[in-house]
């Protein structure tokens, strides 16, 4: 059992590279201090629907949005009870692919899985097989964008295309360590529900998810019992048509921070944080390859988190923490099977080319690379 551990309020700021949550902009931080006001005022109105409607504009969508106060998790089980009757087939290249799997496994459905080694991206072709050899049609594909644990950018554009040619099978992406900070066409890449945490590329606080739903999703929930009931789509989406809020009451201080960052997104664009984050994603790359080796397969390696293959068996721990200790600079470990073996940077969200390059450096001089 672990013992209490008092909180004590007096620890050093440390400036996160983790692959989430990440750094937060001071004034984005600051916009939380508010008294608080109460979730059926019309302050409420004007600020959820400011937060909806500008992440719709930012993300380039004319699919409906919804905000909730929950983390990214909320959506695998919300889209999987409105969108999966019966069977799912998921690629899992890692761990959190392996856990949007099981996830719908414990939700009573029929999950198939195509596997690949962790470090693999999935192959358009092999969905496209999947899809065609099955005996009945998928209700649904899931599947994650940005694979968190291994660095891998899966190639959803070209497998949403194969999705699309079955209008019965709904494309469900997890998007949760990259959206924000990785360009997505969402319709055009016939996606009905993608998804993501606020604490990653948007560089908020954690404690919100939002989701962007199709409109033949939001029809496929209309008549059914099983549906989620706080990540219901239709329970989220008919309460802001009708008042421009939240079903239940929401982390209203964490609303605030969403306003104010939402607008520096809008100022910079999504191309050019996209273009920002593939500046850091080369650089970290290039970094890893002269000292390390990159886990991820080649040509398919994450904009915002860079796994790195541990090849100097340098003691990743005792590197973190001794960075943490003379830098105040946090980075991380390898996920689950691969921790030593591994460790990520996490180059998402408001970091530029600069921090990223402190971040190395510090890593150099402690490691004696
Ligand atoms: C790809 C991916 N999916 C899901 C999650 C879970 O997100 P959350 O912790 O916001 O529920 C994470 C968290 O790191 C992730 O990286």
């Amino acid at each position: 059992m672990t013992e209490k551990r008092e909180y004590t309020g007096d620890y050093p700021n440390k400036r996160l590279y983790l692959p989430g949550p990440t750094e937060v902009r001071e004034d984005v931080i600051n916009a939380m201090s508010q008294p608080m006001f109460g979730h059926r005022m019309d302050r409420m109105t004007d600020l959820y629907t400011t937060i909806v409607e500008d992440t719709k504009e930012f993300l380039d969508t004319d699919n409906d949005l919804t905000i909730l106060t929950a983390s990214g998790t909320e959506f695998w089980e919300a889209t999987t009870l409105n969108l999966v009757e019966d069977s799912l087939l998921v690629p899992t290249s890692g761990a959190f692919s392996e856990r949007q799997a099981n996830v719908a496994e414990r939700l009573g459905k029929n999950v198939d899985r195509i596997e690949y080694t962790w470090g693999e991206a999935v192959k358009p072709d092999d969905i496209k097989t999947a899809l065609e050899t099955a005996d009945t049609q998928y209700d649904a594909v899931g599947m994650v964008m940005n694979e968190t644990s291994t660095g891998v950018r899966n190639p959803v554009e070209e497998i949403g295309e194969i999705v699309s040619e079955y209008p019965d099978t709904y494309f469900i992406v997890d998007a949760i360590s990259c959206l924000g900070g990785d360009y997505i066409d969402i319709e055009g890449s016939g996606i009905d529900a993608i998804f993501t945490s606020t604490q990653k590329a948007f560089a908020m606080p954690p404690g919100l998810a939002v989701c962007v739903v199709s409109d033949d999703a939001y029809e496929q929930e209309l008549e059914k019992d099983s549906a989620s009931w706080y990540g219901g789509f239709q329970r989220c989406l008919d309460y802001y048509d009708r008042k421009g809020q939240t079903h239940s009451t929401p982390a209203i201080p964490i609303m605030l921070a969403y306003r104010r960052q939402m607008k520096h997104m809008l100022e910079e664009g999504h191309q050019a944080r996209d273009r920002r984050h593939r500046e850091m994603a080369e650089y970290t790359q290039e970094w890893a390859k002269q000292h390390f080796d990159l886990f991820a397969e080649e040509g398919y390696r994450s904009q915002t988190v860079t796994c790195i293959e541990n090849t100097q068996d340098i003691d990743v721990g005792q590197t973190i923490g001794q960075v943490s200790e003379k830098y105040d600079y946090v980075f991380s470990n390898g996920y689950g099977d691969i921790g030593e073996k591994t460790f990520r940077i996490g180059h998402m969200g408001e970091h530029d080319l600069e921090s990223i390059k402190a971040l190395t450096d510090a890593i150099e001089d402690v490691a004696g690379l």
